[in-house]
């Protein structure tokens, strides 16, 4: 039986990192993460560097790029690539590493990623993307999922989407994950690209009317719960990027409403401050800076009065030279005396 996450948490390069996985475990444990995306071609460089060896810098290499808590399972790592040697490569560190699942970007529509030959521009390439697929899904026995775009450019007709999604499932893809919105990639950045082309929800459940067998989820401009539960009556998941980031809190209900699982309490401002403390220890004594955790902290709370003096205390004193995980006790602390 294919495992299916009725909601995941979008991969996103500068913000999905261990630290924000971590605090959004605090408020679901069950839903699925996504690393940021890791390029194939940086791990083989890791890999195939033999004055990397010394006093275990490429171990301390790879674990800049793969490394993440237990606490953060389950984890799909999300690749970059489009050579199926190298991607089947990283599908074996990923395996090695033990994350659960590895997917392949084909929505990423950024010029460097472009020249790159891959991310969005793959999916007018859809055997180059099954070569990968395939490779990948032989590498290792982790799920390959894809997380792709309803289209690109000029080549966005619905024939070419369920061609597309036809022969990357023959290849052996478990699950897609379709950004709703086609990519221009001439003349719209990556942010234009999130936000300009008009977003098609219908186009995605067609999708999934059409490949009922197929393992399909919507993502694209999900705000709410409410919203979410109402499209998971036409879709197998959701997956959501931005409003995860900015407002984790709102996602509290999704254990018990999504994955009947009412084990869970809700998680409070002050909870999921705590509740990171043990792992800002680790970082830190490892030689991290309590700001790369903090950074994320920010939108735990909002709506709520002295929110902004409380951001800034926290971003102020995070950012001092030396400073440790005591800046989130003293941040958890003032939560917890407002009873947030
Ligand atoms: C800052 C940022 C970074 C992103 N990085 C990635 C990435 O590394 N891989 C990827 O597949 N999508 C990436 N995306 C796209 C998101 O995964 C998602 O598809 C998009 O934001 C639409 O979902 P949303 O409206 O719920 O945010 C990124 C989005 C943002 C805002």
């Amino acid at each position: 039986m294919e495992q299916t996450y009725p909601f995941s948490v979008a991969p996103m390069l500068d913000y999905t990192d261990r630290h924000f996985r971590l605090l959004m475990r605090q408020v679901s444990g069950r839903c699925l993460l996504y690393t940021e995306m890791v390029v194939a071609r940086a791990l083989r460089h890791i890999l195939d560097d033999t004055t990397a060896d010394r006093a275990g810098e490429r171990q301390r290499r790879l674990e800049r790029l793969l490394g993440f808590d237990p606490e953060e399972r389950p984890l799909a790592l999300q690749l970059g690539g489009d050579d199926p040697a190298l991607l089947a490569a990283a599908t074996r560190l990923a395996a090695d590493w033990g994350y659960d699942e590895v997917n392949l970007n084909v929505g990423c529509p950024s010029e460097k990623v472009r020249l790159g030959r891959f991310g969005a521009c793959l999916m007018a390439d859809p055997q180059q993307v099954a070569a990968c697929v395939a490779a990948m899904a032989a590498a290792s026995p982790l799920p390959v999922t894809v997380k792709h775009r309803i289209g690109i450019d000029h080549r966005d007709s619905f024939a070419e989407l369920v061609d597309f999604v036809d022969t990357v499932a023959a290849a052996g893809a478990r699950r897609f994950a379709v950004h709703a919105r086609k990519a221009w990639l001439e003349g719209l950045d990556p942010k234009q690209n999130r936000t300009v082309p008009p977003l098609r929800w219908d186009i995605v459940q067609r999708l999934k009317q059409e490949r009922p067998r197929l393992t399909i989820e919507l993502n694209g401009g999900l705000e709410t719960l409410e919203i979410c539960q109402a499209q998971l009556h036409h879709l197998d998941g959701v997956m959501v990027g931005r409003a995860a980031y900015g407002h984790p809190l709102r996602w509290n209900g999704v254990d018990a409403t999504l994955f009947m699982d009412t084990n869970r309490p809700a998680a409070r401002s002050s909870t999921v401050v705590r509740g990171l403390i043990p792992h800002a220890e680790r970082w830190c004594r490892s030689g991290g800076r309590v700001w790369a955790i903090a950074r994320h902290l920010v939108h735990v709370v909002e709506g709520v009065s002295g929110a902004r003096a409380w951001r800034g205390a926290l971003t102020r004193d995070a950012g001092v030279r030396g400073a440790g995980p005591e800046v989130l006790d003293a941040a958890a602390r003032q939560l917890e005396e407002r009873g947030y």
